[in-house]
């Protein structure tokens, strides 16, 4: 079992950001990634359609005998993981926007949180904020139109800039000085969005944290692959595998396939 291939989904292309950092941190471990570009974006879907998503990508990647799964996605994590390791035998890592160090760590005492809609207004954000940054001015703000023009291959383009700008101004009137990304879809934003802010505003996501834990939960089922060999990885996407290729880069190969 140790062999087998870590899972990773997301609603597209965004949680690559999050392999990067898994593949970093464990380099001999084969990786399956699904990108549902095809049904991106998910943070618009009601709870219901994201879980059902979340079901369909989870299948795929047991099925192909994944010996943990990554949800690659704030939505579908914030929506749909307990529902998933209610049902499926396998150990799921999610991922949820970091604001508790965030919190912890402002000294203006407010703190901006750029998210989709569907993560927003989850009841696991809710409580996470409330138990976290209670005392803290947060600005939440709804990513919209983000996805979409990172899915089309818009990424540092012109129109992306004018939507940032919107959106950073409200946290930028009321101080913040920490900005957490709340959707794996935008680290890939970063020289864009430090172009925008302040200097002193550090931006904070939550990739490295969830490739720690990957290898916490591994090694607490038995299930790291302590093999020193180079990993196989493999990209699928459900829609035209252009803009994965150009994130991945020419040493990995982005394939498409219908799930
Ligand atoms: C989306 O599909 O709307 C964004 C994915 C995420 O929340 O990470």
């Amino acid at each position: 079992m140790t062999k087998q291939p870590i899972g990773i989904f997301d609603s597209g292309v965004g949680g690559t950001s999050i392999w990067k950092e898994i593949h970093t941190l464990l380099p001999n471990e084969d990786t399956i990634y699904l990108a549902d570009s095809f049904n991106a974006p998910y943070g618009l879907k009601s709870k219901e359609t994201i879980i059902n998503l979340s079901i369909k990508n989870t299948e795929h990647l047991i099925n192909k005998g994944c010996k943990l799964i990554v949800v690659a996605c704030n939505t579908a994590t914030t929506n749909a993981i307990d529902q998933l390791r209610n049902t499926y035998n396998v150990p799921f890592i999610g991922i949820e926007p970091a604001i508790k160090p965030a919190a912890l760590q402002t000294k203006t005492n407010a703190i901006g949180i750029l998210a989709t809609k569907g993560t927003l207004s989850s009841a696991l954000f809710s409580k996470t904020s409330g138990m976290f940054a209670s005392n803290v001015n947060v600005i939440e703000q709804v990513g919209e139109g983000i996805v979409e023009l990172i899915e089309n291959g818009k990424l540092l383009s012109s129109e992306m800039e004018t939507l940032l700008k919107a959106y950073l101004k409200p946290m930028i009137d009321a101080n913040i000085d920490y900005l957490v990304l709340g959707c794996t879809h935008y680290p890939y934003l970063i020289p864009l969005l430090v172009k925008l802010l302040p200097d002193y505003v550090k931006i904070i996501d939550s990739g490295e944290a969830v490739a720690r834990q990957t290898k916490a939960i591994l090694e607490q089922h038995n299930l790291l692959n302590i093999e020193a060999k180079l990993s196989k990885n493999y990209f699928y996407t459900n829609a035209s595998p252009n803009v994965m290729q150009s994130l991945l880069g020419s040493e990995l190969v982005a394939e498409y396939l219908d799930f």
